[in-house]
């Protein structure tokens, strides 16, 4: 069963508000400049960023009254790739996050697994692959997402993913949106880019690497620990290669990924059909949080056409915009199985560590549970929550 209910009543002292588009703006407070114009930057102007959140505002629940529910409150349990969720959200794959807390993506690992929600790990990550498995512990469900890195370094790839299953990772996601980074001119106005900062954050995979570590002694005579400025710049331009690969390579990912293989980053019908004839098992509607193309279509916008063309074929899930159980009410009500809670968690991994994040995700799916109940859905299944409990209301 789960504790979530209305836990503004009942769960006392909560380490910061309850009110979720506060976060951003308090953890402002708390961070240096150079993170907080890491989490909270956008590409270019923010149109793209600001479209995913008008983008909600456009559809509206239609909330039925005397919905005999059996005094059940909704029931949030999903069924994806063959495992059994008890909600329906994840931690989306955010790196670097030692910038945001001392113990980064460790306590962000650990929250998820206290809350029962997966956790994608970034190949941006500044802890190991085998540190945040231990972290995420052995209920922990975890997914790895890959920053991909060029065919020249095929061997490198093979590593990670290897590591990443022996890890206990089930899922790969694979970002297809960020084989460069984007124009992000908060970053640029701070001179500032997490994976060359001195203290090496956001490395941690390439460091700890074998087939990565071999090949630098092999081409600089020394550890990676005795040239870290140079190491950690060849690792940033292993896994941000800075060009894209073709459809034909995700062949090269299906025979060495034994598991369902997601893809992050799609945004088009065509581009959703390709990955149904690919055969992988999943997509991210997602637009990287409006960080990577300025100018760009919401992700919500998108996400209707995506599910009519491919839902019956894979799973779509969906991310950028997300801030409130509502926001994750439409998404699913449009055809998302899951969706992905990107910069929230991180805001309440600098407002409180781990307890801050346990209380992000706790806080969404209390909002979500409660928005269902009174507007008399009774669970998440498209069965009761779909376009039928919509109405667009503006254009
Ligand atoms: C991200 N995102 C991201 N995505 C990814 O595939 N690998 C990564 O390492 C990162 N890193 C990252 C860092 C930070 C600070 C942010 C804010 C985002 C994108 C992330 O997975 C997700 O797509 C968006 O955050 C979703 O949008 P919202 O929920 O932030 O609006």
């Amino acid at each position: 069963e789960t504790e979530i209910y209305q836990k503004g009543l009942t769960y006392s002292r909560p380490p910061f508000t309850f009110t979720a588009l506060d976060w951003e703006p308090l953890a402002a407070e708390r961070m240096s400049a150079e993170s907080k114009g890491y989490v909270t930057g956008n590409a270019g102007s923010g149109e793209t960023a600001r479209k995913n959140r008008l983008a909600f505002e456009k559809w509206s629940i239609l909330p039925r009254r005397l919905v005999d529910t059996q005094k059940h409150f909704p029931d949030l349990s999903i069924s994806i790739f063959g495992q059994d969720l008890p909600f329906p959200i994840a931690l989306a794959p955010v790196g670097v996050q030692r910038i945001f807390n001392p113990d980064g993506e460790i306590a962000s690992a650990k929250a998820a697994a206290k809350e029962r929600v997966p956790y994608i790990m970034s190949t941006a990550s500044s802890a190991s692959i085998e540190e945040v498995a231990r972290a995420n512990g052995p209920d922990g469900d975890r997914w790895f997402q890959l920053y991909w890195p060029a065919n020249e370094h095929d061997d490198i790839t093979i590593s990670i993913l290897s590591r990443a299953k022996k890890a206990g990772f089930s899922v790969l996601v694979v970002t297809l949106d960020t084989f460069i980074l984007g124009w992000r001119p908060s970053d640029m106005n701070n001179g500032y880019n997490p994976f060359l900062r001195s203290d090496q954050v956001g490395v941690a995979i390439g460091f700890t690497d074998p087939v990565f570590r071999k090949q630098f002694r092999e081409t600089h005579g020394v550890e990676v620990e005795d040239e870290q400025g140079a190491a950690a710049a060849e690792w940033t331009r292993t896994v941000f290669p800075g060009f894209s690969h073709n459809w034909e390579d995700v062949k090269f990912l299906q025979r060495h990924w034994d598991g369902p293989i997601v893809l992050k980053g799609i945004q088009t019908v065509a581009d959703a059909k390709k990955c149904v004839e690919i055969g992988v098992q999943g997509i991210v509607v997602s637009n990287h949080g409006g960080r990577q193309t300025d100018g760009g279509v919401s992700s919500l916008g998108v996400l209707p056409r995506i599910v009519d063309a491919v839902g019956a074929h894979l799973e779509v899930i969906f991310d950028s915009g997300i801030r409130c159980g509502a926001d994750i009410a439409k998404a699913m009500a449009l055809g998302a199985k899951m969706c992905l809670v990107g910069r929230p968690y991180v805001y309440g991994l600098v407002l409180g560590g781990e307890a801050g994040v346990s209380h992000v995700v706790k806080s969404l799916l209390g909002d979500l549970d409660l928005t269902l109940h009174l507007a008399g859905i009774p669970s998440v299944s498209p069965k009761v929550l779909n376009r039928d409990v919509l109405i667009r209301e503006a254009d």
